[in-house]
């Protein structure tokens, strides 16, 4: 837990993961002096609160005043687009994304990228593409895009938008979806390999109900992407709401599920049309709903007046057009200040020295199963292959593991890299999985080379 300098909480530890059922332990703070910007109220627990950025709009010092103050995460809102940076197939432009990427990085922010891999705002030599030379065209695209910005993204949207509305639960057709149905997984491939330290999410709206067939679709496919080991870290929620798709009664069990399959949930592109308290309450369920699931990493708000939406005339953000907080403002930061459960820890650490390598788990249980994610982190060298041991408690086995090939499923388990996580540059890191069934109380990993 962070605590920020504006901020002096009193957290009393109120009950554990294991006796909540959920996963994580829950905090509860209660703020004699409470953090008074989203960015550090957020960070209490853990998680950030962003904003989407226009680069236009960065010579306008009342936007720039907000920005700078309340938001620790920021989105370029269509710069970095397909349109934007590949203009000409090949001929890749970078200025405006740039702007809003070391604006951010030096007020100390993080950025998420948007988007990799898009069947809408395509440039139009891209729009007239099919077949093979698309699917290189876009996969070239992920390469030169997320190699460029390697190192300075959080979170990539890798693919965005790719599933159907409406009942079938499919993919929506599109050039890329004609290219085959493994185009998504292959952008995934080709990002990892371009910026290997940035979480690679997948992100699409309407996937905030539970009961939805799109939601089930990602879903569907995120539980495959995990089972096959292609390589996915999050699954970004983009939450644009109005009257007729308002906040479902069962968001947080969206969140909860697609957290359960071992990957982030982060709400990327928050906007909620109304007014006064009932939009307020609104914002209040949502920001609750992310706190209450542990691998909620943080929320991001598409704009930040009401002005500055693309959904202006339903002012559906949390400053007004001149600027002042809103009623919606003071309920999301109330409910940060509550507090929630904090983003899974680190559970266990092995000390670097002759290894070259350290692993540490963090585990996500709930009653009779987990996920385990095991960091595997290269020491001051490169190393080009790693082994992890760890033992299971008796009774728990091993159900399904990604990005990692495994010895046997209970008892002791060693663990070795695959082909495509084995080079680790010196101190970064690779991840791989599993889900047990059981408990994975006291596992301690411990890693070594070759
Ligand atoms: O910059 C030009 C301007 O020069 C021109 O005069 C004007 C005339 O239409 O267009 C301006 O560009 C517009 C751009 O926004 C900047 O305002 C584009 O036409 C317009 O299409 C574009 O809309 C963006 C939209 O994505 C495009 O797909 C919105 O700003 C942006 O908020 C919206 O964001 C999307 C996310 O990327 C994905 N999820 C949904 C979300 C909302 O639609």
């Amino acid at each position: 837990m962070k605590l920020t300098s504006t901020s002096v909480l009193r957290i009393a530890l109120v009950s554990t993961l294991v006796a909540a059922g959920t996963g994580a332990a829950v905090l509860a703070a209660t703020s004699a002096n409470a953090a008074t910007t989203l960015a550090a109220s957020a960070a209490q627990t853990g998680r950030y609160f962003g904003t989407a950025v226009a680069a236009h709009k960065l010579s306008d010092s009342t936007y720039v005043n907000i920005l700078n103050r309340e938001f620790d995460m920021v989105t370029a809102e269509n710069e970095m687009k397909m349109d934007a940076t590949e203009p000409n197939q090949g001929q890749f432009s970078y200025g405006n994304a740039d702007r809003i990427v070391n604006q951010a990085r030096a007020q100390g922010k993080r950025v998420r990228g948007h988007a990799l891999a898009w069947h809408s705002q395509q440039p139009p030599w891209m729009q007239r593409m099919e077949g093979s030379g698309l699917r290189q065209a876009m996969l070239n695209h992920v390469t030169q895009v997320a190699t460029y910005y390697r190192g300075k993204i959080y979170a990539w949207d890798v693919v965005n938008e790719a599933f159907a509305d409406g009942s079938s639960g499919a993919r929506r057709d599109s050039n890329l979806q004609r290219t085959g149905n493994d185009w998504i997984e292959a952008a995934f491939r080709a990002a990892r390999a371009a910026d290997p330290g940035a979480k690679l999410c997948y992100n699409d709206y309407n996937t905030d109900d539970w009961s939805h067939a799109k939601t089930q679709g990602v879903y569907r496919m995120v539980q495959d992407f995990k089972s096959r080991g292609v390589p996915i870290d999050c699954v970004g929620l983009q939450s644009h709401f109005n009257s007729a798709s308002p906040v479902p009664g069962n968001y947080q069990t969206t969140l909860q599920r697609f957290a359960d399959l071992g990957v982030e949930v982060q709400i990327t592109e928050l906007d909620i049309e109304g007014s006064g308290q009932t939009q307020a309450e609104n914002f209040r369920r949502v920001t609750q709903a992310c706190l209450a699931v542990a691998r909620c990493a943080g929320i991001t708000v598409w704009g930040i007046r009401d002005s500055d939406s693309w959904r202006a005339s339903g002012t559906p953000l949390l400053f007004d057009s001149g600027g002042n907080k809103k009623a919606a403002y003071n309920a999301v930061l109330e409910a940060l200040n509550a507090g929630g459960t904090t983003p899974p820890t680190t559970t266990t650490t092995t000390p670097g020295g002759p290894t070259g390598c350290t692993a540490a788990a963090s585990v996500n249980s709930w009653n009779g199963g987990f996920v385990a994610t095991v960091k595997v982190t290269a020491g001051s060298s490169a190393i080009s292959g790693w082994r992890v041991t760890l033992t299971l408690p008796p009774g728990t086995t091993v159900v399904g593991a990604w990005n990692a090939e495994r010895s046997g499923d209970s008892g002791t388990v060693d663990w070795t890299n695959v082909g495509h996580n084995g080079s680790v540059a010196a101190g970064q890191s690779t991840e791989f999985g599993f889900q047990g069934s059981g408990t994975a109380e006291g596992i301690t990993p411990s890693c070594a080379t070759g």
